[in-house]
């Protein structure tokens, strides 16, 4: 039998029971239809798409064309899943109109149930702009990469008192505006806690501790795909990179033998035909 998609509602009754969502990143048809066998109760087309599939060294040239196709892949491979699209830098940053005309691409071209954009305060008229056109709105605050320029880098935040102030503010900023849900992303678990315990909505969590209502993962990291940097949030539950590349170097060194492929991999004439076609191989010599 196939699982039924959970809607947001569930999601709210999910955090009153204590019960935790698990929501990890796919960017493609095969990685979306293991994740819905898993249990996924939600994926997230990020736009760490630029790193995991197109090899960029971060997320800043991913195009919402990109994020769309992707959308797309995942949509129909995981049907039963709540798929949330990640808006690229440029896509919601220049005004509250772009952000709704992309925001609508997502969930028309896309296909995704919800879309999720970054930072706190300071986007709060582009969370409202977005949810004052129907759509299911998830902010995304702590460490944001797509203005990790302005951070100095990929670091964690909210480690001090004034900096855990600036997260709350943006948390509590965040519910307000009416998002309706939140990831929290490189906090300590003391704060990402707090914020979860405050807000009425889910809150999310990647690398921000258990407290939160659920926890967010990318899968590359999950499953030892993406070998470039491994944050410390990641726990790494397998190694495609190593079982990827035992089997390529396997297959290479069975094509220089001679032993790929073997009978069991190769066509046969069908019966009767073997005499004809000798006496066809006999025409060209
Ligand atoms: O793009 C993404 O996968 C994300 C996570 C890092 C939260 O936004």
């Amino acid at each position: 039998m196939s699982k039924k998609k959970l809607m947001l509602h569930e999601f709210y009754k999910m955090k009153a029971e204590g019960r935790k969502i698990a929501w990890l990143t796919s960017y493609d048809y095969p990685t979306a239809q293991f994740a819905e066998a898993a249990g996924m109760e939600m994926i997230l087309v990020g736009d760490s798409l630029g790193m995991c599939v197109y090899g960029y060294s971060g997320t800043i040239p991913v195009t919402m064309d990109q994020c769309i196709v992707h959308c797309e892949a995942v949509r129909r491979a995981a049907p039963n899943t709540f798929v949330v699209g990640d808006m690229p830098l440029g896509s919601y940053q220049v005004s509250d109109e772009d952000a709704v005309r992309n925001a609508v691409r997502f969930l028309k071209e896309g296909g995704v149930d919800a879309i999720k954009l970054e930072g706190g305060t300071r986007i709060i008229s582009r969370i409202k702009a977005i949810l004052d056109a129907g759509i299911v709105v998830i902010g995304h605050i702590g460490l944001t990469p797509q203005s990790s320029g302005q951070m100095g880098g990929h670091k964690a935040q909210g480690r001090t008192v004034e900096s855990a102030r600036m997260v709350i503010e943006d948390a509590l900023a965040i519910e307000e505006a009416g998002a309706q849900m939140l990831l929290i992303e490189a906090v300590p678990p003391e704060v990402a806690g707090f914020i979860a315990r405050k807000l009425k909505i889910p809150v999310l969590s990647i690398g921000a501790g258990p407290g939160c209502d659920g926890q967010l993962l990318i899968v590359s990291d999950l499953i030892g795909q993406f070998t470039a940097f491994t944050p410390k949030f990641v726990k790494k539950y397998a190694n495609v990179a190593e079982t990827v590349t035992k089997a390529m170097k396997e297959y290479v060194s069975d094509v220089k033998s001679g032993s790929f492929p073997s009978d069991e991999h190769c066509y046969h004439m069908i019966s009767g035909e073997e005499e004809k076609l000798e006496d066809l191989i006999r025409e060209y010599k």
